[in-house]
């Protein structure tokens, strides 16, 4: 039998522990652990299709064909495939998310976690897990986490080498461990102002927190993975609030900022609303939208509260989960 396409769906992650910076090295390893959770209910579906016709990689992303820096890093991608495979065949990829782009949720980790579940899986390749993630991690380390659902770990990358050696991310609890809710407080429908990767290369080369930060993302990354297993919220909560806070000052000394005004009185009525008793803790990544987590049974009570904040545009409930999955495959004889 000789696989054709692929379709596949996978779900966006939220670093509970933040990963910001890079190893000076080749192969898109991490400089510090992060502990992330996968999503429910919002998902990029991805057919990959291996076509003898094309003479280059084929990209449509939401019915707009995408060329260019985005097109270089999937054909990057595809070509690991290609060559473990010992093919050269281009490939046309179509792809969908169920949520919108500038929701502030990573498209990238659910794009690139698709994109390589649906590439190996056409090539005929059974590869485990592991090294689905390591190749998803490569393209984008935070859709290395993706490969899984419920709450997964991503080491650092390691201190020396070539950029060969595997490094792919674990899972840590099923999502049926640590109930919780995640509300996205959506601030700014539109592009991010700087990319991840520029705004970390920036601050490696310049922050003088930058030290400072690896030191704590590794202490901050283990305590709070006890703090999961031992089911305790508050703790969770106050370490992922103290993540984000930790990598956006790091990122904030050397003007790489991300915040806009809604995004700092979020912040501060979260203060306000764990003052009368209510969990809640708020995570942001690279933008100005914040993430709340809170314990399932006072969302009701706090997303409301939440979309009453000036500058909150909307807001969006998800749910830990998300495994990702196979869902349709195309073969010849
Ligand atoms: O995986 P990237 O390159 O898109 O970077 C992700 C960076 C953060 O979202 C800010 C943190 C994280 O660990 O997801």
């Amino acid at each position: 039998m000789k696989v054709l396409a692929a379709s596949s769906v996978a779900h966006p992650n939220i670093a509970l522990a933040k990963y910001w910076g890079k190893r000076a090295i080749p192969g898109n390893y991490p400089a510090v652990p992060s502990l992330s959770v996968t999503l429910d209910g919002m998902a990029t579906r991805t057919t990959l299709r291996f076509d003898p016709r094309l003479t280059e990689d084929r990209f449509i992303l939401g019915n707009e064909l995408v060329l260019g820096r985005p097109l270089e890093r999937i054909t990057k991608l595809v070509d690991e495939v290609r060559s473990e495979a010992g093919f050269t065949t281009r490939a046309s990829i179509v792809s969908a998310n169920d949520f919108p782009t500038a929701s502030g949720l990573a498209s990238s980790a659910s794009g690139f976690a698709a994109l390589a579940l649906a590439a190996v899986t056409a090539a005929g390749l059974e590869w485990s897990p592991a090294r689905i993630s390591d190749l998803a991690r490569r393209a984008s380390a935070s859709a290395g986490r993706s490969i899984y659902g419920g709450y997964v770990r991503l080491d650092a990358g390691p201190l020396a080498g070539d950029g060969s050696q595997e490094l792919a991310a674990e899972p840590v609890a099923p999502a049926s461990a640590f109930p919780m809710k995640v509300v996205v407080c959506v601030t700014h429908e539109g592009a991010k102002a700087v990319a991840s990767t520029d705004g970390m290369i920036r601050t490696m080369q310049t922050s003088p927190f930058y030290e400072r930060w690896l030191s704590y993302g590794v202490e901050n990354e283990q305590a709070l993975r006890e703090a999961l297993l031992a089911n305790d919220f508050a703790r969770v909560g106050q370490l992922a609030e103290a993540s984000a806070l930790a990598m956006h000052a790091s990122a904030l000394a050397c003007g790489v900022s991300y915040f806009n005004g809604a995004t700092l009185e979020i912040m501060k009525q979260l203060r306000l609303l764990r003052e009368v008793g209510l969990q809640v803790y708020g995570t942001i990544d690279a933008g100005p939208h914040v993430k709340v987590l809170v314990r399932p049974d006072q969302e009701p009570i706090v997303t409301p509260k939440l979309r009453a904040i000036t500058g909150v545009v909307r807001t969006i409930v998800a749910t830990p989960g998300g495994e990702p999955r196979v869902e349709r495959i195309e073969a010849s004889a």
